[in-house]
């Protein structure tokens, strides 16, 4: 059975999830046949597919391994180090559930330090390179790490509003010994977020994103000079955009990344951006939680414990806060947010209400044609920053449906399966406004999902996207 605690298990649903939904021809009883192969697979049913069976005459159980190679043979000609991948995911969530230390004290932290399985539609979705667990799990969010960062001195560059002491670049240790590199260890500690990459000082209420060259899920997680010029520009976007949307929708903002700092020697490896902490637009008596960590589950989840009226008044309420500001950055902004689980969080109040949602992450943003100006400005004729509406629009549906609405609203199901709790968000999607892309949203079949697994045989470069349809939770015949 698929669970939180097993290797074989977390391997073997993402594996499957990625099939159903980009390669196999899912029958009405549920079984899944590869089209090339002719393959026939069946699964257990749930909230994700577990305990994958293949049919060769009666029905055996395969193994995570026996699925990739499967769809190694199914999809043909492998990239180099498909499998291994998969099998560095897996020893990786090994080594997190082996070396997983009671949770800290703070629900924020637990949220974001939650995300045991990772991605659910990414075939290796904790893989760390192939490099032994010694090297990384220092830092992992998965074991709770804490750990100091390092301070190198000298001459460094800024660019934007960079909330640092001068003549200080903060480096991060695990970046700094794929470098090559050391330095002074700083004195106080941070604690990485769900992006490894990216750590939470408390003491300044400030994250700082760092390079980190390891690849993780689709990127090697470095922060390329065409992404960190767009830092300063992006935050000047949207300070006036977040100030309107808070202003409608109070409480909700964007954690923005206000600068970033390097060193000339080494750009891109050596970059740091400041981004915003979380705690100076917490509302009192507000709790913020990551999106991803409720979807997952922790400890002290709000989720736990609602009966079927809670949770139903809980999702409408989530939906309510989450949804309207993506969708008015979007139509009235021109700003096409990345509002995936992982760069999302929710505010919730004393009993565990959605209150308040906070965004993230400039890097997976995109800007409407009406933001010309500044995409020329900034990229000149080249960059991927600008998109039209309809690839705007295709991303967010992606990013807020898809990996995010489907996510939370699976959670709810899965504690109270027979809720209607696409009803709920219908209404809210409904109730923002008269927008023919949100009527055609509302009346479509299918949404596009970020096809993960095919993207491995398609191509080489991170930002690049490919979608499957899959069907809508919101259609519904009126
Ligand atoms: N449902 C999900 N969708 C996208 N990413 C997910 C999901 N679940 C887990 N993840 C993980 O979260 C990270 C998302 O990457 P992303 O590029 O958004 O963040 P980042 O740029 O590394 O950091 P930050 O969010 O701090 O800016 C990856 O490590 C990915 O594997
Ligand atoms: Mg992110």
């Amino acid at each position: 059975m698929e669970s939180t605690s097993d290797p074989d298990g977390i391997t073997s649903t993402a594996l499957l999830n990625c099939l159903r939904r980009e390669v196999g021809q899912v029958a009405e009883d549920g079984t899944i046949r590869l089209p090339r192969t002719g393959v026939l697979l069946r699964a257990r049913q749930g909230r994700w597919l577990s305990d994958p069976e293949v049919f060769t005459g009666s029905w055996h159980s395969v193994s995570w391994h026996e699925l990739a190679v499967l769809i190694t043979k199914e999809l043909g000609d492998p990239p180099v180090g498909f499998l291994d991948e998969i099998a560095g995911s897996h020893s990786a969530i090994a080594a997190m559930l082996g070396a997983r230390p009671a949770p800290p004290a703070d629900l924020y932290q637990r949220s974001e330090q939650a995300l045991i399985a990772g991605h659910r539609y990414h075939p290796a979705p904790k893989g760390r390179g192939g490099l032994p667990a010694a090297e990384w799990l220092p830092y992992s969010p998965e074991v709770h790490a804490r750990f100091s960062l390092v301070h190198l001195e000298g001459e460094f560059v800024d660019d934007g509003d960079v909330p640092l002491p001068p003549g200080v670049l903060p480096a991060h240790p695990w970046q700094l010994s794929l470098l090559g590199r050391s330095g002074a260890v700083a004195e106080h500690e941070v604690w990485p977020t769900s992006s490894v990459r990216t750590v939470y000082d408390p003491a300044a209420d400030l994250f700082y994103k760092f390079s980190l060259d390891v690849q993780i899920t689709n990127d090697v997680r470095r922060l390329w000079a065409h992404d960190l010029r767009w830092i300063p520009p992006l935050a000047r976007v949207l300070r006036p955009v977040f100030a309107d949307i808070a202003s409608t929708y109070p409480g909700a903002a964007f954690l923005i990344d206000r600068g970033y700092r390097t060193s000339p020697e080494c750009f891109e490896g050596l970059a740091v951006v400041v981004r915003d902490g979380v705690r100076r637009h917490t509302l009192p008596g507000v709790t913020p939680l990551l999106a991803a960590g409720i979807s997952e589950g922790f400890d002290g989840n709000p989720l736990d414990g609602l009966d079927r009226d809670g949770a139903l008044r809980w999702f409408r309420q989530y939906v309510s806060v989450v949804v309207p500001p993506v969708l008015h950055a979007f139509f009235a902004h021109g700003v096409v947010m990345e509002c995936h689980l992982q760069n999302v969080l929710v505010g919730v109040d004393a009993a565990g209400m959605p209150v308040q949602a906070f965004y993230r992450d400039h890097e997976g943003m995109r800007l409407l044609p009406r933001h010309a100006a500044l995409l020329s400005e900034v990229d000149g004729d080249g960059g991927s920053r600008g998109v039209s509406e309809a690839k705007g629009w295709e991303r967010l549906q992606y990013c807020l449906v898809a990996n995010h609405l489907m996510e939370i609203a699976g959670a709810v199901l899965a504690r109270h399966p027979d809720l209607d709790v696409w009803a709920e968000a219908r209404a809210v999607f409904a109730a923002f406004g008269s927008f023919p892309l949100l009527t055609s949203l509302l009346e479509s079949l299918t949404v596009p999902a970020k096809a993960n697994l095919l993207l491995r045989w398609t191509r080489a470069e991170g930002a690049a996207s490919r979608y499957v349809d899959v069907p809508n939770p919101l259609y519904r015949l009126t």
